[in-house]
Formats: C-alpha cells, sequence, structure tokens
C-alpha cells in the first residue's frame, strides 16, 4: 500500500513525491536527518529530535525550514494519514536545490532547503525477538569524518559497515579508532563491568543518541553507575554485557564481539532492566 509521504508543504502519494536532481542533499550528501520512533500512535522523545537536529542545522549554516511547532504538527498528520502505530519517522532537511552543481553553499533567500518526511510502519517494534537473544558485532576501523555529532545524510561508511557485518554473519559493527570504540554504525555503544555501564564521552567524535541521553538519565535515577569513558575492543569482549541504543532499537543486548561471547552469551540483566524502564518511560512520556 502507498504510503502519504510529506515533501515541501505538500502530503503526497509516495509515487508521486518528486526532489530536484540538483537537490545539495543528492549531489554532495549536504543534508540532516533524524529518526523519531513511534509507539502506539505517539512520538518517542520528540523533543529531544528536533533539538538536535535544529543544533545540526546550526552547525551547517543551515536554514530551518519549518518552525518545529509546524514539525510536531507534520510528524502527527503523517502519523494519522498512514495509520502508523508502532514505527518510525524519518526526517530528512537539506540545503535544497539551487538548479547547478556548486561546492559554494548557495543563497538561503534564493534557494530554500528541501523538507522531506516519511513513515515506516513496524508493528511490534517494542516486541524485537533479538531483544530476547541479543545481537552480535564486530569491529571495524571508523574512517567516517570529524563531525560525527552532526546527524548528517552521509551514510556510505555506516551502510558498508553493516554490509562487513553481514558478509561475517554478524548483525552489526561497532567503530573503532585510535584502539577505542566510538559508537555502532547506527547506534551508541556500550558496555557493563561490575554492575557499572561505561559508554564513550559526547565529543564531536561520536553522535550524541537522544536515546543515551534518556537510557543514562534512567539508570542514574536508578541508582546505577555510569562512567561517559572510551573502552577498547578487548575490554569490552571482557565485560559482563554489552549493549546498543538508538531510537529505532531503543536499548539492544550485544552477546558477542568479534567472535567472542560475552559471560553467558545471553542478554544481560542491566541491559534487559534498562530496556524495560525505557520502554516504560517512553511510553509514559510520548507526546
Ligand atoms: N541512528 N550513533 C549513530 C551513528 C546513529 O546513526 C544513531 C541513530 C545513534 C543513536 O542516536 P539516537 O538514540 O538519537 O537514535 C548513534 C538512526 C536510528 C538511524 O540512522 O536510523
Amino acid at each position: 500500500m502507498s504510503r502519504t509521504v510529506y515533501v515541501n508543504g505538500d502530503y503526497l502519494p509516495e509515487e508521486d513525491a518528486r526532489i530536484s536532481i540538483f537537490d545539495r542533499g543528492f549531489l554532495m550528501a549536504d543534508g540532516v536527518y533524524e529518526v523519531t520512533s513511534v509507539l502506539d500512535g505517539k512520538l518517542i522523545a520528540f523533543d529531544g529530535h528536533v533539538q538536535r537536529l535544529q543544533r545540526s542545522l546550526r552547525e551547517l549554516d543551515m536554514a530551518a525550514p519549518v518552525d518545529m511547532d509546524e514539525l510536531l504538527a507534520i510528524h502527527r498528520e503523517l502519523v494519522a494519514r498512514n495509520e502508523i502505530v508502532d514505527g518510525l519517522i524519518y526526517l530528512q532537511v537539506t540545503r535544497g536545490a539551487p538548479g547547478d552543481r556548486d561546492f559554494v553553499f548557495p543563497d538561503p533567500e534564493e534557494t530554500p532547503s528541501t523538507l522531506v518526511l516519511f513513515t515506516q510502519s513496524k508493528p511490534g517494534l517494542a516486541d524485537s525477538p533479538a531483544a530476547r537473544v541479543g545481537m552480535s558485532v564486530i569491529s571495524i576501523e571508523d574512517v567516517r569524518w570529524g563531525r560525527r555529532d552532526i546527524k548528517t545524510v552521509q551514510l556510505l561508511y555506516p551502510s558498508m559497515g553493516k554490509m562487513m557485518a553481514k558478509k561475517a554473519g554478524a548483525d552489526d559493527a561497532w567503530l573503532v579508532e585510535d584502539g577505542f570504540v566510538t559508537e555502532g554504525t547506527s547506534n551508541n555503544a556500550y558496555i557493563v563491568k561490575d554492575g557499572k555501564i561505561i559508554t564513550r564521552h559526547l565529543t564531536n567524535d561520536i553522535l550524541h543518541g537522544i536515546t543515551r541521553a534518556a537510557v543514562l538519565r534512567y539508570a542514574r535515577e536508578a541508582q546505577m553507575i555510569v562512567e561517559e569513558r572510551s573502552f577498547s575492543i578487548a575490554e569490552a569482549q571482557d565485560a559482563d554485557e554489552a549493549f546498543v541504543t538508538s531510537a529505532s532499537a531503543f536499548v539492544m543486548p550485544v552477546v558477542e564481539i568479534d567472535g567472542v561471547r560475552l559471560a553467558d552469551g545471553k542478554p544481560g540483566n542491566v541491559a534487559t532492566r534498562l530496556r524495560e524502564i525505557y520502554l516504560d518511560e517512553s511510553r509514559n512520556t510520548a507526546i
């Protein structure tokens, strides 16, 4: 069944949606995005995603295409029109289509940014069977650019990382730079040792996950100890547990790293508990 998508002010059947071949998102990956999950027809952590979008736009001197109240209205309209119960909403803003290819940014007065949103229906998103068995990851070198804190649409290397994982028979890849894990291809990475939750500190080296912020807040509220610092693959393989977080996976246990099973090879208690807390709190605060 065809979805209704949003393109620059219009709600259209997906097959009628059009973007210029000169759009800088297409030619230059000159665009930013957000992914917001929907549970029971409501948006999870919407404010966090909008705030990060505003920051991404600011960091790239890109104009906001609509105000943030309008964005909420568009999200809700798409949920309603597509009858989304559980799923994801993808939003992308690019620097628009100046009508030719040029490395120089176009004048925002003459070239409005492009705004596109679409839904992905995922019934039972929060009941993923993967959460009960856990994921396996491989480690690969992190060769992405130096501003990973900006959520740009330059997703070729994360995509290659997923393919490398798939080829190796694993579910995902953890990216390693200078001997330390930065993050997963599309999620933040954590280990648990002696009850302590360890995850990389926030710099331009990683995306500042909206799920990460919430999960660490809930962990601290539950009196768990959190250490924000780098860790290596060897330390991770020796950990009691590991997990990743993202808007689409919530909290997802990791049970194997580069072929080494962690502890008993089953999802750990901390990851399982944090997933429950995160899903409960997210449903309670969804809008
Ligand atoms: N990815 N790190 C990277 C590189 C990511 O791409 C993502 C999200 C995260 C987690 O951020 P958040 O908790 O705000 O979703 C961390 C989204 C889900 C995606 O690209 O589909």
